[in-house]
């Protein structure tokens, strides 16, 4: 990784960035002007500014790579026998959108998938654009020549304790709920500054790259979610794992990423608790309810 990176010395992100920049602009009319929501199944939301962003993206990145394949959150499925693919998500944080909350961005990720590889194998992670239309942020990295915030070059941060770290996750929509987020949550407060949760998985991972955080983690993402975080943050010098420290795939059921710094720490944390230990006790609803009664009573009402 070489500390400064600059546009020129790119070889995908110019093209992509400037088709981020005009499908953030999309996002950010249709957010002035207000969407209705629709449910996609029966929990995820989506609006027409995912599906209409989807498409203009499709229809750029073919028009500039026009061999390269393109998978896309609201079904896009383009050319994925070819060298390169783009996981391109439109709109990553939909649900923030459509309530109004400004915190949202457009992702896309260049893989390189040598011959021979199983469907089921990674490839390597070559280009990184994440777009933040609101503050008109845009993260670009590309393997091997560092990460970039609006031009200048950004790396992790230097925090060295979970301790004294933010940190960052997320929760999915209900249908991937099933998992035990919540304590992680709750453990990983008690044990940092705190726990973030602004739902755009994309931009809290181009926050870890870009330093404002010190680490993030989720469970069952998608590759559309991550596959341009994953590189900025690699870029940024950073860690990315899975919960045990093991390999990062891009299927995303476990995503882990840091500084380095607070890494092992982290996996140590996840591998306590996956076990059950050094859980903080917790009040139940149901004792904090009893404690709560207790209280009005002493204090005579
Ligand atoms: C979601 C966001 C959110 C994360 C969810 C994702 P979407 O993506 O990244 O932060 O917690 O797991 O599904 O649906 O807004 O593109
Ligand atoms: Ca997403
Ligand atoms: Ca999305």
């Amino acid at each position: 990784m070489t500390t400064a990176a600059s546009n020129q010395n790119m070889t995908w992100t110019p093209k992509a960035s400037e088709i981020a920049r005009e499908a953030g602009a999309r996002l950010r009319e249709f957010f002035v002007q207000g969407v209705e929501t629709e449910y996609k199944g029966d929990v995820d939301l989506v609006t027409v500014a995912d599906r209409t962003v989807e498409k203009l993206i499709l229809a750029r990145l073919t028009e500039v790579f026009s061999d390269h394949g393109i998978y896309g959150e609201e079904g896009t499925r383009e050319r994925l026998d070819g060298e390169f693919r783009w996981y391109v998500d439109p709109l990553d944080g939909t649900t923030n959108f459509a309530h109004g909350f400004p915190q949202f961005c457009v992702s896309m990720g260049l893989e390189q998938r040598k011959a021979g590889l199983k469907d089921e194998e990674d490839g390597q992670l070559m280009a990184a654009v994440i777009y933040d239309p609101m503050r008109d942020e845009l993260y670009e990295a590309e393997r091997g020549k560092g990460a970039t915030l609006n031009g200048k070059s950004i790396t992790v941060s230097k925090i060295a304790s979970l301790a004294e770290s933010l940190v960052a996750t997320g929760f999915p929509s209900k249908k991937r709920h099933r998992n035990p987020n919540i304590h992680f949550y709750h453990e990983i407060t008690l044990r940092s500054h705190g726990v973030r949760r602004a739902g755009s998985a994309a931009l809290d991972l181009a926050y870890v790259a870009a330093g404002r955080l010190e680490g993030f983690w989720e469970f069952n993402l998608n590759s559309w979610d991550t596959a341009a975080g994953i590189l900025l943050v690699e870029e940024a010098g950073g860690r990315v794992s899975n919960f045990s420290g093991g390999p990062f795939q891009l299927n995303s059921a476990e995503t882990l990423v840091s500084n380095g710094l607070i890494h092992d720490e982290l996996v140590k944390v996840f591998e306590d608790l996956f076990a059950g230990r050094d859980l903080m006790p917790l009040p139940s609803p149901e004792e904090f309810a009893a404690m709560r009664r207790d209280r009005e009573q002493g204090s005579g009402n």
